[in-house]
């Protein structure tokens, strides 16, 4: 068992399989970088399966896949089957832009996927555009819609931007709730690599706009998710990410792993080990004392509040937010 120095049991892995992007979403990737990794410093999926393997040996049983998007990695398909033939209890998710999901999600769901988070930010096909930078809506919904219909579970995430996309709350709340997704909304992060002037929306001003129509009551916190959770008089459960606070970060279960193998203990955190020696050379060993290492390194708290509202250096789409 994986086992943090406050105790906390680290269970949970999400692995970065490309930190490329077919959208620019303006809160993350509004620029194609300077240069994409190298692909020779990319991981192979038998090089990332073989980190899987041990982390699964040593308890690891959530794993999700991010990005970048995943979906631009030929043959994920076939990366999921092996992680699932392995363990197949694992509780396999995937974080996609569901651009291009249409036409591929029974295979996924096939191979052992069980759950999706896809972003929808705009249920305006101009606003979609503008705020990913390309004409994507038709195909994410057809995506979603596409995922529903195969069994797999959606869950939308949403970040809302002031004077962009702040008039959708409530349609895209009754959108998920119909389609029986649950949403998330997650505040804007700032980081070095968005566009400049983006102002999000904090937790208490998003509530006022639920409360303009709706009641609901406060869950508060729930098992590991960084959510804060409300429920709708119907029953209906939203979720609100506040990622400027730390309460979510004393039952923190996750660790990430980037395309290149760099293994990060916390999102807001610059330091990170990388496994990708060890795994080339076939070096177990080595590779498990660097997880021990990260997993001892995991801090306490994020560190928003130390960095003075600075922003995040390392970009999300390297992460996988
Ligand atoms: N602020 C908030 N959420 C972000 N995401 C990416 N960048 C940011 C940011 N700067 C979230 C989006 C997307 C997921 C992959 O990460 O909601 O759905
Ligand atoms: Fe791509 Fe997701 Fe970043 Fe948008 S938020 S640019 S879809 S990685």
């Amino acid at each position: 068992m994986l086992i943090d120095s406050f105790e906390r049991r680290v269970n949970y892995l999400r692995v970065s399989v490309t930190e490329r992007c077919n959208f620019r979403c303006q809160y993350c990737m509004p620029e194609k970088p300077f240069s994409w990794v190298p692909q020779e410093d990319v991981l192979t999926f038998e090089e990332m399966f073989t980190f899987i393997k041990l982390s699964i040996d040593h308890g690891v049983d959530k794993i999700r896949l991010t990005g970048g998007e995943p979906l631009l990695r030929a043959d994920l398909d076939k990366f999921i089957k092996m992680i699932c033939d392995y363990a197949p209890n694992i509780d396999l998710a995937m974080t996609t832009n569901a651009y291009l999901l249409k036409g591929h999600a029974q295979k996924l769901k096939d191979a052992g996927l069980k759950r999706i988070n896809v972003s929808i930010d705009s249920l305006i096909p101009e606003v979609a555009h503008k705020i990913a930078s390309k004409n994507v809506l038709k195909n994410v919904l057809e995506g979603v819609n596409e995922a529903l219909s195969v069994g797999l579970k959606v869950k939308v995430n949403m970040v809302p931007m002031k004077g962009i996309n702040d008039n959708e709350i409530i349609p895209i709340l009754e959108y998920c709730r119909d389609r029986k997704m649950s949403i998330r909304f997650i505040e804007y992060m700032e980081n070095a690599h968005a566009v400049i002037d983006i102002k999000g929306m904090k937790s208490s001003e998003l509530l006022e706009v639920i409360k303009s129509k709706y009641s609901f009551k406060d869950l508060g916190l729930e098992d590991s998710s960084p959510s804060h959770y409300y429920e709708l008089d119907d029953g209906y459960k939203f979720g609100i990410i506040e990622p400027y606070e730390d309460d979510f970060c004393k039952s923190c279960n996750r660790i990430r792993m980037t395309a290149e193998g760099d293994l990060i203990p916390c999102l807001y955190f610059d330091e990170a080990m990388s496994i990708k020696d060890s795994i080339k050379r076939d070096d177990i060993n080595g590779a498990l004392s660097v997880l021990k290492e990260v997993v001892k390194q995991k801090p306490e708290k994020n560190r928003w509040s130390e960095d003075d509202g600075e922003s995040s250096k390392r970009a999300f789409y390297e992460t996988g937010g």
